[in-house]
């Protein structure tokens, strides 16, 4: 057995937590929106052809917001392919993912979805093949009250009321090689900061996101965050990031390292972001969007990515995850939350079936991969203000990260219902870890309200269509109270979530 100490202050809060960290994502791309959310005459479908069982295991999950309508696919995209009556829309060849695109769900369709499982929108306009002409045209579409031709056509198209979409991603990953229109960061910059000034005349009260690198390891990272910001500093409010984890030595251990480079990740884009508001000589802070993360490391080949023959909603990076790849997601949130100061929103990409929590097949059942359970739990527990963790603990090397701390660890605190919560993964993978907790200055007269555990003794252990459950979540019966502090015994290579309350 290890021991570790993990001592919060109540006076030490990092920041309020912002909901919108547990946001996801849903791109038109594979089985995400087709036979993932929307299959019309599936069993479950509803009038509009939503799948209730998607959308049950969604609430449950818990996402706040979510992305749409791409990734790479907002790049070549036209908005107005996907509004207005069905019959009549295009059936397009989508250049990101080699698919046939048929329209048949759109802007409108994702909003009446979010208001049926009330999750906040995110939208995306696209910068690749379109620019701000289209972009301050689409926001009018979506959010002016009426009197103009395209507000009016939302209204002719049933939706009287403006959709008041707030957040607005500037194009998606336009660093990146593979994307369509590609631009150089000053090409990219001078488009973010037009098309941003003209979407706030539209609508002043919006936020915007600018493309930061598409992965810290893009050769252009940092020089291009900077340019960018440098081009259209006055015109945004957050800088996006995103990651996904891989696992190239098949080592535990080494993939735990992930979580520490996420949070090096975070650091450095926070310091070139500030780096441009010093020489600006502005007092404005960029907040930054992490609007994908997740685990993909395993559906990654060329066979998964494309289908020959242009097919519609094909079987596109389909990850099957296992309890290690829940570790790791774990350990993403905790970092996610722990950097609650600068990190206002972030996505786990994607919502359903592509590198998704959760699994459909067509006409059949619906159920949660592994990852489901440590964003679900820190989705509904992560409410109130982040406390500034100082954790004491053992520590292991590794070829990704000099000096990986045994516990990995998060404490949100909420004065509103008078619970605190640890979110900690006992990173050692043959020991059993006694972690005490000191609650300094939240009260000595505490209950332990909830101890949940996810452990598996096989790290490869999946969930499936016909074996759903078996990685699920357990209690842990071995946490208890003395005085302020709560001591509990966390199982090797686990993820553990401890809801404790003051008494009554
Ligand atoms: O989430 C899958 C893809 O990964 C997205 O479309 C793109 O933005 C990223 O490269």
């Amino acid at each position: 057995m290890i021991a570790s100490r993990l001592i919060v202050d109540c006076d030490f809060a990092i920041s309020d937590l912002d909901r919108r960290v547990f946001g996801s994502f849903v791109e038109h791309m594979g089985r995400c929106v087709y036979t993932g959310i929307y299959e019309p005459g599936h069993p479950t479908a509803d009038a509009d052809g939503f799948r209730q069982d998607v959308m049950e295991l969604t609430r449950e999950l818990g996402p706040t917001i979510i992305r749409y309508p791409g990734g790479n696919f907002m790049s070549g995209y036209n908005w107005e392919d996907g509004v207005g009556p069905k019959e009549e829309r295009p059936v397009r060849l989508d250049l990101a993912w080699f698919s046939k695109e048929t329209n048949q769900f759109g802007t409108n369709e994702f909003m009446d979805w979010c208001k049926k499982v009330d999750i906040e929108p995110m939208f995306g306009v696209n910068l690749g093949t379109r620019g701000p002409d289209e972009a301050r045209h689409f926001l009018e579409y979506c959010n002016h009250p009426g009197g103009t031709a395209l507000s009016d056509q939302r209204r002719a198209h049933g939706y009287e009321q403006p959709h008041d979409i707030k957040f607005w991603c500037l194009g998606n990953e336009m660093d990146g090689p593979w994307q369509i229109c590609r631009k150089t960061a000053d090409e990219y910059g001078r488009i973010a900061q037009e098309t941003g000034k003209l979407m706030r005349m539209v609508d002043p009260t919006i936020q915007l996101s600018a493309c930061g690198s598409s992965m810290w390891d893009m050769p252009t990272y940092g020089t291009w965050e900077d340019t960018v910001l440098d081009h259209c500093f006055e015109q945004v409010d957050f800088l996006s990031l995103h990651s996904y984890f891989q696992n190239p030595h098949d080592s535990t251990e080494e993939y735990f390292g992930n979580i520490e480079l996420t949070d090096n990740f975070i650091k450095q884009t926070v310091a070139i972001a500030d780096a441009v508001a010093a020489r600006k000589r502005s007092a404005k802070r960029i907040m930054l969007s992490f609007d994908e993360w997740n685990v993909w490391y395993k559906a990654r080949s060329i066979e998964d990515l494309r289908k020959p023959g242009w097919p519609v909603a094909p079987r596109l990076i389909e990850e099957i995850y296992n309890y290690e790849d829940a570790l790791v997601v774990g350990g993403a949130l905790i970092t996610l939350m722990n950097n609650c100061d600068r990190v206002k929103v972030a996505c786990l990409a994607q919502l359903v079936n592509v590198i998704g929590p959760i699994m459909t097949e067509p006409g059949g059942p619906a159920w949660r991969q592994t990852i489901f359970y440590p964003f679900s739990q820190a989705s509904r527990f992560g409410h109130g203000r982040v406390l500034r963790p100082v954790i004491d603990s053992p520590s292991y090397q590794a070829k990704t990260f000099d000096e990986i701390p045994y516990l990995c660890a998060s404490v949100v605190d909420d004065e509103a219902s008078g619970r605190t919560t640890i979110f900690a993964l006992n990173r050692h993978l043959e020991e059993d870890m006694e972690l005490k907790i000191e609650l300094r200055g939240l009260g000595a007269d505490r209950v332990v309200e909830e101890a949940i555990e996810l452990f598996n003794s096989n790290m490869k252990a999946i969930n499936t269509k016909d074996t759903p459950n078996a990685v699920a979540p357990t209690y842990n019966a071995d946490v208890r109270i003395e005085g302020e502090t709560l001591i509990a015994k966390l199982k090797p290579g686990s993820w553990n979530v401890l809801v404790t309350r003051a008494k009554k």
